[in-house]
């Protein structure tokens, strides 16, 4: 049996999503019209053989039961929310659930952050983790150089894909070959995180034992139970033939900031036209809107056939779009209204926004009234805000 953990932190993680993750935790945003976590959920479902799905998270319970108990329902699979006391680190929150999570006595675990959009090629990670036969193998893909210091740098072997060497977010350049947030273990991953508590006794012990300085400072700053998976496994484990690497050559972006979240849902209404092509609304300009590219609309959103809308947008629940309305490149939260001839590109519509007629608008915020004849262009704007002067380069607080 597989097991697969996703993590999904908790509302003092995140923040750079702000102001998006107010209403919403982060992981519930919708990306192409689902929670972003239903994504990979999705994907772990083609995953032979798979018992159970677990969500970690330091999030309040009550945030994810719905969803929770929805999707279960939904893939006849169990899923299930598991609450962190407080933040544990990605290896730290993973070891405090072992008991739970070797329940089914898996012979792999997979474990994925939620914050990451790709294509979850799980399966075929599975297949090359057997034939290298380590304890994990991890997801990699080559991004450009400029880039790949936001994240784990790594260097592989080329001949046999071992993980030779990891430096989580350099400040010099390693490589461009980065960690992708996705991989897969046996259930020795648990012997290695005890192995950091124990090394990390040890520590604690000697510095009792002598007043050397030099390990007390080694040791003072470490939260005695945080465990990180990239810094405190990956790291120290390169080169010694545990871990090896899994090149995906298909699309990958981390989702940290709201804006990334266009960008990551356009990515997966693509993805959709060869996994889910019946979630892609298709408007014939008569009786339903004329539909160009792709784009989602939740079945209880009105829109009145003289809109165009797409590519790239997506609609959520109980949206009401009116006669000549013109959307590409947006995501429109659920309850907003969109008047007559009103025009938006490149942006986010938050939850119960209002925007009037003719209005132009190319902007991110939640419950804000922009009124009639109004621009707004490049804008973030906050809640509960009403505009009725057009605004350029803006963040209206
Ligand atoms: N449950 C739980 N508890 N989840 C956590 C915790 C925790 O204490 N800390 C982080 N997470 C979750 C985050 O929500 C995210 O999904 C994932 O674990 C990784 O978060 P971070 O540890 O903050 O790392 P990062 O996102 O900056 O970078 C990691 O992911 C990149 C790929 O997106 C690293 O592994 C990088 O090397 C990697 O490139």
């Amino acid at each position: 049996k597989v097991v697969a953990v996703i993590m999904v932190g908790g509302p003092t993680k995140g923040t750079r999503f702000r102001p998006l993750s107010f209403n919403i935790p982060k992981p519930l945003f919708p990306l192409a019209g689902q929670p972003m976590v239903h994504h990979p959920i999705c994907a772990c479902k083609r995953i032979p053989n798979l018992a159970q799905i677990y969500l970690i998270g330091f999030y309040e319970e009550r945030e994810f039961a719905l969803y929770v108990s929805s999707i279960s329902n939904e893939l006849k699979l169990p899923v299930r929310y598991l609450k962190e006391d407080k933040p544990r680190g990605s290896a730290g929150g993973l070891y405090y659930f072992r008991d739970i999570i070797m329940e089914d006595s898996p012979s792999h675990i997979f474990l994925l952050n939620c914050d990451v959009c790709c294509s979850f090629p799980l399966p075929a990670m599975l297949d090359a983790h057997k034939r290298y036969g380590g304890m994990g193998t991890m997801l990699v893909i080559k991004v450009s150089a400029e880039s790949a210091n936001q994240f784990g740098e790594l260097v592989a072997d080329p001949t046999t894909n071992e993980l030779l060497h990891y430096t989580e977010k350099p400040e010099t350049f390693v490589s461009n070959l980065i960690n992708c947030g996705v991989y897969v273990f046996t259930p020795d991953i648990f012997t290695a995180i005890d192995d950091v508590y124990i090394n990390r006794e040890g520590i604690a012990n000697l510095r009792r034992l002598s007043n050397f300085e030099t390990l007390q400072s080694a040791s003072r700053n470490i939260p005695a139970d945080f465990v990180r998976l990239d810094q405190n496994i990956l790291s120290p484990l390169a080169g010694k033939k545990q871990l090896y690497t899994y090149e995906t050559m298909d699309f990958w972006e981390q989702i940290k900031t709201p804006g990334m979240s266009l960008k990551c849902s356009e990515l997966y209404l693509a993805q959709f036209r060869y996994t889910s092509p019946d979630l892609l609304a298709s408007g014939d300009g008569i009786k339903s809107a004329t539909v160009s590219g792709n784009a989602y609309i939740h079945p209880s959103a009105k829109v009145h056939p003289s809109a165009k809308i797409g590519p790239n947008v997506s609609i959520s629940a109980n949206v009401r779009v009116g006669a000549g309305v013109r959307l590409s490149g947006c995501i429109i939260l659920d309850d907003v209204e969109i008047m007559e001839n009103a025009f938006v590109t490149n942006s986010i519509i938050g939850w119960k926004s209002s925007l009037g007629r003719w209005s132009h608008v190319q902007a991110d915020g939640e419950a804000v009234t922009v009124e009639d004849e109004v621009v707004v262009f490049n804008c973030i704007v906050l809640p509960n805000k009403t505009l009725n002067v057009s605004v350029q380069e803006e963040i209206i607080l």
